[in-house]
């Protein structure tokens, strides 16, 4: 594995302030790449532009949230000299472990929005530069929840499931022209996604921990970063539309 596998190129990555997306921002910077990364926290933004700064790199972070429009617009004009070569889609939320007859709209819409239709326009936005590039690939951080619906509530386990359709679309669809979009399925990391997480709905959290004894390690955020490196980097050439599990053997 080379150490400056993105040397010259740019990565833009959600979810920057925090768990994986703050893990996956810093190991680019080490690897040469300019980050641009994006998140609702500032808090979480701050400590990884010092964390990349510390370590003798460079970064651009931008306060955005993935499911507004105008937002992703601005992420994207930010791009130096409108260069992409990895867009890793990591931000995301749970959904309180709710299951599908106990779901509110509201609940069901933000899921849906930041799992889904955010990495989306994501998605949209930087395929056509992409394509002009004839060169470029896009990670999607979906889930185990993305493989089964044992893990999390029905809005999460949708819009996970959801975005490996996605995956696997663009990968079909744009292998032509150089682009290649995988997917990661971790198992439990060690991250701040706890906030979205504390069980609403005693009954169908009971049901859901039946598989949780199957958890034989939890993870730490560099160990999906690695593989999301890998992914996005030319050592990856010959993986699209693939799938990938992190997961300690959960699923096995
Ligand atoms: N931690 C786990 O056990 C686990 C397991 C499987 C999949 N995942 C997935 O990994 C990804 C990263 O999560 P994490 O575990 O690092 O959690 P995290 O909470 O530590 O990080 C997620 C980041 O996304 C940001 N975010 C949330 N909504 C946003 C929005 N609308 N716009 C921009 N940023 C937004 C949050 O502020 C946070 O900084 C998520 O997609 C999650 O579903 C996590």
């Amino acid at each position: 594995m080379s150490e400056r596998r993105y040397a010259g190129r740019v990565a833009l990555v959600t979810g920057a302030g925090s768990g994986i997306g703050q893990a996956v921002a810093v190991q680019l910077a080490s690897e040469g790449a300019v980050v641009v990364g994006c998140d609702v926290d500032s808090d979480g933004l701050d400590l990884t532009t010092k964390q990349i700064e510390d370590d003798g790199h460079h970064a651009i972070m931008i306060i955005a949230d993935i499911t507004d429009q105008a937002d992703v617009d601005r992420v994207v004009a930010a791009l130096p000299g409108g260069r992409i070569d990895l867009l890793a889609n990591v931000a995301g939320i749970m959904d309180h472990f709710v299951p599908v007859t106990e779901l509110d709209d509201a609940l069901w819409d933000r899921v849906l929005a930041v799992n889904l239709t955010g990495p989306m326009r994501l998605c949209r936005a930087v395929i056509p530069r992409t394509r002009v590039a004839g060169a470029g690939s896009i990670v999607n951080v979906s889930s185990i929840g993305g493989l089964t619906g044992a893990v999390a509530g029905s809005a999460y386990v949708a819009s996970k499931h959801g975005l490996i359709g996605l995956t696997r679309s663009i990968a079909n669809l744009y292998a032509d022209d150089g682009i290649r979009a995988t997917a990661v399925c971790p198992g439990g990391v060690a991250t701040g996604i706890g906030a979205t997480a504390a069980p609403t709905v005693p009954w169908a959290y009971q049901r859901l921990e039946r598989s949780f004894g199957r958890i034989t390690r939890m993870a730490q955020p560099d160990e999906i970063a690695t593989l999301i490196c890998w992914l996005g980097s030319d050592e990856a050439v010959n993986v699209n539309g693939a799938v990938v599990t992190s997961d300690g053997g959960w699923t096995s």
